[in-house]
C-alpha cells in the first residue's frame, strides 16, 4: 500500500505570513517582523499551553499574540482591526506548489490527511477557501486530544485515526522543524520541506528522514527512498 501522508497545515500548506500586505496598513514597515513575531508567539503559546497542560484552541493562541505583538512592535491596533486580522487568518492563502501537488500525490495512490494544531472546524474552513479540501481523506486535529504538536501523544493519535500500520508507512510533511523532530522522536518518518535555502533545521541530532524544497518533490524523493530501503 502507499504510504500515508500527515500534512500540516499552518506553515506548510497554508503561508502563515500570507497577511503580511495587510499588515502593512497598519504596521507599514514593521509589517513582516509583525508578522514573524505574531507567528512565533503563537507557536510558544501553544507549546507552553501543552507543557502546562492548560488547553485553549490554537485560534485562541493566534489571538493572544497577536495581542502580544501589537504591544511589542508599539503597533496599537483597534479591536475592530484586531477582529478583521483574525477573520482574514481563517483563510489565509495556501503556498503556490501545494493544489499541483496534492493532486499528484493523491492521483499516484498516497494517502492524504491534514493533520493540525488547528481545530478541525479551523483546519476545514482553511483548506475548503484554498479550495484543497477534497484532497485529503481527512482532517486530523490535536484539538481531540486537547494538546498540541510535539507532543508524542498526538502524533500516535494520528497513527490510530489513520489507521496507518505503522509509523513506517506514515510521514508526516512539514515545514515546521519543531514539528519534524517531535514526529520522528515519536517514531515516524518525516519530511522536511525547505521552501527556501535560508530556513535553518535545529540542531539537535535529530534529522529529517527526507528535505524537499517544494512539495512537488515528494512522490519521487519517497519512492526513491523506499525502493533503496526494499533493496
Ligand atoms: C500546524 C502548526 C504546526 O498546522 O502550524 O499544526
Amino acid at each position: 500500500m502507499k504510504p500515508t501522508l500527515a500534512f500540516d497545515v499552518y506553515g506548510t500548506l497554508i503561508d502563515t505570513h500570507g497577511l503580511v500586505s495587510k499588515l502593512r496598513e497598519a504596521a507599514g514597515e514593521k509589517a513582516e517582523e509583525f508578522s514573524r513575531i505574531w507567528r512565533d508567539k503563537q507557536l510558544e503559546y501553544s507549546f507552553r499551553r501543552g507543557l502546562m497542560q492548560n488547553y485553549e484552541t490554537f485560534a485562541v493562541c493566534t489571538r493572544d499574540a497577536l495581542d502580544y505583538t501589537c504591544t511589542y512592535c508599539k503597533v496599537p491596533l483597534t479591536g475592530e482591526q484586531k477582529g478583521e486580522l483574525l477573520e482574514n487568518y481563517r483563510t489565509l492563502p495556501a503556498f503556490y506548489d501545494v493544489e499541483e501537488s496534492l493532486e499528484a500525490l493523491k492521483a499516484a495512490g498516497f494517502r492524504l490527511y491534514a493533520f493540525s494544531n488547528g481545530s478541525a472546524e479551523a483546519v476545514e474552513t482553511l483548506l475548503a477557501a484554498a479550495g484543497i479540501r477534497g484532497m485529503f481523506l481527512d482532517v486530523v486535529s490535536v484539538d481531540d486530544l486537547r494538546s498540541f504538536k510535539p507532543n508524542p501523544a498526538v502524533y500516535s493519535y494520528f497513527l490510530k485515526k489513520s489507521r496507518a500500520s505503522s509509523g513506517d508507512n506514515a510521514w508526516l510533511v512539514s515545514s515546521n522543524p519543531f514539528d519534524v523532530i517531535g514526529a520522528v522522536s515519536a517514531g515516524m518518518r518525516a519530511v522536511w520541506v525547505r521552501r527556501s535555502p535560508e530556513a535553518i533545521f535545529d540542531p539537535w541530532g535529530i534529522e529529517p528522514t527526507l528535505t524537499v524544497s517544494s512539495l512537488t518533490e515528494l512522490d519521487e524523493s519517497i519512492s526513491v527512498y523506499l525502493a533503496v530501503e526494499g533493496d
